[in-house]
């Protein structure tokens, strides 16, 4: 019965003229918005750490307002700001590791999200020191933030906001917000795919059952933290970028195509669940499909006004991976472009995928 309304209100949506008329009435209810994940999201988390996953420094940030390199893996704004401007809640979604966040950021929301992580805690060490198997011996600043340190952040946060704002506050803020979750790219792109120690012990569907596990009780424990509008977003068709790409066709690489896909279909089942279970309760839980809201730019790219594809705006080697294209021109015409450099997408790319998730099925949450 749940089901057949949740679909019934997911059509009404869909048949909403308007995007903007939804997003001005979702406007007077949801007043934070936090975010968790990987580079895709991250506005800066990993500025002060050791780890190569930052970009911090030009091309980045050529067309954020002011040029400014914050952090952000893209060439302007990344999803968590144009969800939050979206939402009417502010302009941009702040780092929570940034050192000066006023009280008025910390109400209305932050990211804990850190490049380079996964829902894997072995996704978030360094690829270097996966081959040599010493982690216990590098500092925790060395590696991107995994998804329970994230958690364990978020728990920081809760324990500050208290202090400042007192228990009630705390909990009125934490209740009403909405959250976002972004991982598994890196789990396999950059972990599965490139580094033998997990295919030593797990075939590619058990990998995954594994992530999905993973990623079912991360969402189970954001919500017994507080969290009750929980958005998971799936994997991106993480073949297509040009990283993955292969060498002399430039198609798209199917088995990592192929693994993502699986990923989403397990973990959208799981949510599913999860949100039959707990509605009840007053939470709820949505998946959000990046791989084809992205695969459709992809596969379509004059339609969206795009002219390149399959090349990053920055170059499309390992060689153009963020520290190596650290104050390197970029391409001139960054709007031509998908990608911006070897794995994430322009600022014009993330704006139409989140425009279309608006349009789908993110309204169930408000
Ligand atoms: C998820 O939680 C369950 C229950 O606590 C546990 O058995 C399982 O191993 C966990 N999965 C992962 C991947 O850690």
């Amino acid at each position: 019965m749940a089901s057949l309304y949740r679909g019934l209100l997911l059509l009404l949506m869909a048949l909403l003229p308007s995007a903007h008329g939804a997003a001005a009435r979702a406007r007077s209810k949801i007043s934070a918005a936090f975010m968790f994940g990987d580079s895709t999201v991250d506005p800066g988390n990993n500025n002060d750490r050791l780890t190569e996953a930052k970009a911090n420094f030009p091309p980045y940030g050529q067309d954020f307002p002011g040029g400014v390199a914050t952090g952000r893996f893209s060439n302007g704004k990344v999803p968590g700001d144009m969800l939050v401007s979206r939402l009417g809640i502010k302009e941009l979604l702040p780092p929570y590791l940034r050192n000066d966040l006023p009280l008025s950021e910390l109400l209305t929301g932050v990211v804990f999200a850190s490049g380079g992580s996964g829902y894997d805690p072995l996704t978030s060490i360094p690829s270097i020191t996966k081959y040599v198997t010493c982690i216990s011996q590098h500092s925790s600043r060395q590696t991107a933030t995994s998804s329970t340190g994230q958690l364990e952040l978020f728990l920081e946060y809760k324990e500050r906001l208290r202090a400042l704002v007192g228990e009630e506050e705390m909990t009125r803020v934490i209740s009403k917000g909405i959250y976002f979750t972004v991982m598994g790219a890196n789990d396999l792109a950059n972990n599965y795919f490139t580094i033998p120690l997990r295919r030593h012990q797990y075939d590619l569907p058990s990998y995954v059952k594994f992530l999905v596990s993973s990623a079912v009780n991360f969402t189970t424990k954001l919500n017994e933290m507080g969290a009750k509008k929980i958005a998971i977003i799936g994997i991106a068709p993480i073949g297509c970028c040009p990283s993955q790409r292969a060498l002399g066709s430039r198609e798209c690489e199917p088995m990592r195509n192929q693994a993502a896909n699986l990923f989403n279909s397990e973990i959208e089942k799981e949510i599913q669940r999860l949100d039959a279970e707990q509605n009840v309760r007053g939470s709820k839980f949505i998946y959000l499909d990046i791989y084809y809201n992205l695969l459709d730019l992809i596969q379509r790219p004059g339609f969206y006004g795009f002219k390149e594809v399959t090349e990053g705006c920055c170059g499309s080697t390992v060689l153009n991976a963020a520290i190596f294209i650290k104050n390197h021109p970029a391409c001139p015409n960054a709007y031509d472009f998908i990608f911006w450099d070897i794995f994430h997408p322009t600022e014009k790319a993330y704006n139409i995928v989140v425009d279309k998730l608006f349009q789908q099925t993110m309204q169930y949450l408000m």
